[in-house]
């Protein structure tokens, strides 16, 4: 019984028309504020808000007894909540994210044809001309793979979303950000530390490097200012990734390979990762200060205090 899917997400922003234009340059499939991979519809939803924000996660469980897990554990921190109607609603009081957690089938996205690659002592590609050249399209991003948080209060977001809903943690950097999984994924919820709560990027997976990389480069070249940082592999979650910034101001990220953990008993998660050693072992040795102080910052906070009192 556990919690096995990150199922969504649905964001505010001041110009959702701008998102979906976005959405379909980047071969997501969908229409007017709903939108995700060819397999995985809806799993992006936006709605219009004064200012650009996390309004809720969508979180998939095994079945009615982990809601009700779920719900005593709640309790047990004197949160409150609605269990009701097949789910459980939560309104996060620290954050103000509302997150929202369902039965679901297991499922993961079907295997993406293998591309014939070269390797010494293994030539799979003889006589053809390379896959990813003579592809009429790039591929499309696949699905949503994690988000990742600002708040100010670290310890307590990681406790409501931990010891209360489930989550588990894989690898905790410096004292103050948390890996945590809702799946097998290394992580689908990254917490750091923020002025205020707000969505720092959220991550598209694609199929393979040659994915990232070309599709990356194409938005790249076509949006000059969208570029933050990429290609690189990260050291924690061990994934590839190519780091922009979309028309409303968010961070997203391209990525593949990232480290998948199935037996939770036998993963080792370290929560002594030192901050220099944490970004890449090849890419930028570190991140961009922009990631962590994004442009549009001031313009978040002075939102959401307006929005929070
Ligand atoms: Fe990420």
């Amino acid at each position: 019984m556990a919690l096995h899917r990150l199922l969504g997400m649905k964001i505010g922003v001041p110009a959702p028309a701008r998102l979906d234009s976005f959405y379909r340059e980047i071969g997501l499939e969908g229409g007017e504020g709903c939108w995700g991979g060819a397999a995985l519809p809806g799993q992006i939803r936006i709605c219009e808000s004064p200012y650009r924000q996390l309004r809720e996660l969508r979180v998939g469980c095994e079945d009615e007894a982990d809601l009700s897990a779920i719900a005593r554990r709640l309790d047990g921190l004197g949160v409150s909540y609605r269990h009701g109607g097949g789910a459980l609603r939560l309104a996060d009081p620290l954050n103000h994210w509302t997150v929202v957690v369902e039965p679901v089938e297991p499922l993961d996205v079907a295997a993406p044809p293998r591309r014939a690659l070269n390797r010494p002592g293994e030539r799979l590609r003889r006589g053809e001309r390379a896959e990813v050249i003579v592809e009429s399209r790039p591929r499309p991003p696949r699905r949503l793979g994690h988000v990742v948080v600002g708040t100010p209060e670290v310890a307590k977001t990681v406790r409501l979303f931990v010891d209360g809903l489930g989550f588990r943690v894989s690898d905790v950097v410096a004292g103050m950000a948390f890996f945590t999984r809702c799946s097998s994924d290394h992580h689908n919820l990254l917490i750091q530390p923020g002025p205020v709560p707000y969505l720092n990027h959220y991550a598209l997976e694609h199929d393979d490097i040659d994915a990232v990389a070309r599709a990356a480069s194409l938005y790249v070249r076509a949006h000059t200012d969208a570029h933050v940082d990429g290609p690189g592999r990260h050291t924690i979650g061990g994934n590839v990734f190519w780091y922009m910034r979309d028309p409303s101001g968010t961070f997203f990220e391209y990525f593949t390979d990232m480290d998948a953990i199935v037996d939770d008993d036998a993963w080792q998660a370290r929560d002594d990762w030192a901050l220099e050693d944490s970004w890449s072992i090849w890419g930028s040795k570190d991140a961009p200060e922009v990631l962590f102080q994004p442009g549009d910052i001031e313009e978040v906070i002075a939102g959401y205090r307006k929005e929070n009192g």
